[in-house]
């Protein structure tokens, strides 16, 4: 048994979590989990957004499993979510998004995997406002050894995973410096593996090729700001946020966690689909090597989501979360 953090998050996250929960305990998955909370609820009940208890827990465990946290907008709070990925120095946001069969959507061959540096950029919280002048910055911070580790993060992942090409996508000829800092580092790091296909991309021209030809793409590395958006339109590609899911890595730590948010639109109706934040925990099984419950949990879902009318209303079926979760159950 591996002890893991779990965090239910706000919005649709303790449904989804449930039903997580609910497939990994059919399994026999290895996992025994640690229940903490954060975010609104402890605002509410201490005062603080991160509790010590959550952090301790985090760091006796290593990894953790989060559902989606709200972040109020303009209400001078920063994104609890951020803060924990700088606070364990979670520095890659990776995200595979693949076609499924049975998920209806424009192509059916979507294969890619997002290298998002997760620590940087416009979300170092660097955000000034001066009152007199009604001016607003918001200042993007970009290291050099920031963008080395991601590059390397994502070159030696398509080198382990037998993938083909890595493409870098950046804005390097408007944001001189920042922009520059990760294409030298791409560059330099193509070279040490010649195995694998390296290509560059403006982010505007990167948008349009992936709703045109996603096909063409494989690893994609880009920085903080970039990452975030062309996520959401890789789910979009692949069946939507409720099927994407993500995992926060660092040297020590690992937190993984749907690409999507908290639905506040369909939270507590039991719409909410667990096929992301379910992916996020077979990602977590691989890296903590639970083979073998991975696999069986996968080929359930993979069945499960083959048909229609098994999904949730997201994917055009009519199931609600717990009753989706008894379907991949069912066929475990
Ligand atoms: P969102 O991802 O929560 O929702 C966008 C749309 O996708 C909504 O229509 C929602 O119903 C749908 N959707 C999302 N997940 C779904 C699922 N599992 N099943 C079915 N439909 C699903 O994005 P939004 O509305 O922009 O953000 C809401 C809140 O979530 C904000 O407070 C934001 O800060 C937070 N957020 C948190 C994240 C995290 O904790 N990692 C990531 C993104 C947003």
């Amino acid at each position: 048994m591996t002890k893991v953090t779990l965090i239910e998050g706000d919005g649709i996250g303790p449904e989804i979590m449930e039903a997580v929960q609910a497939i990994f305990a059919a399994a026999n998955a290895p996992i025994e989990w640690d229940i903490q909370q954060m975010g609104k609820t402890t605002l509410a009940s201490e005062g603080v957004l991160i509790p010590d208890a959550l952090t301790d827990s985090i760091r006796a465990n290593k990894v953790a499993l989060k559902g989606p946290l709200e972040t109020p907008i303009g209400e001078g709070f920063r994104s609890v979510n951020v803060q924990l990925r700088q606070m364990f120095d979670l520095y890659a946001n990776v995200r595979p998004c693949k076609t499924t069969e049975g998920i209806q959507t424009r192509f059916d061959n979507v294969d890619l995997v997002i290298f998002r540096e997760n620590t940087e950029g416009l979300y170092s919280g660097l955000n000034v406002y001066d009152e007199r002048l009604q001016i607003a910055d918001s200042l993007s911070r970009v290291t050099a050894k920031g963008s080395q580790r991601i590059v390397e993060a994502a070159f030696e992942y398509a080198h382990r995973m037998g993938r083909k090409k890595v493409t870098l996508v950046h804005k390097a000829n408007i944001l001189k410096e920042s922009g520059r800092l990760m294409l030298d580092a791409g560059k330099a790091t193509a070279e040490k593996y010649p195995e694998i296909e390296f290509d560059d991309k403006i982010i505007d021209n990167m948008a349009m090729q992936l709703v045109i030809r996603p096909e063409q793409f494989d690893v994609i590395v880009t920085s903080n700001l970039f990452g975030d958006v062309l996520s959401d339109l890789c789910a979009g590609l692949v069946g939507g946020l409720g099927v994407v899911a993500g995992a926060n890595i660092g040297e020590d730590v690992a937190v993984f966690e749907a690409v999507h948010g908290t639905a506040p639109d369909i939270a507590g109706k039991g719409w909410a689909n667990p096929t992301a934040i379910l992916r996020s925990g077979l990602l977590m099984l691989e890296y903590l090597e639970a083979v073998e419950s991975g696999l069986k949990i996968t080929n359930a879902l993979n069945e499960t989501l083959k048909h229609k009318e098994l999904c949730t209303g997201d994917l055009g079926g009519k199931a609600s979360t717990m009753e989706f979760a008894q379907h991949v159950i069912d066929r475990l």
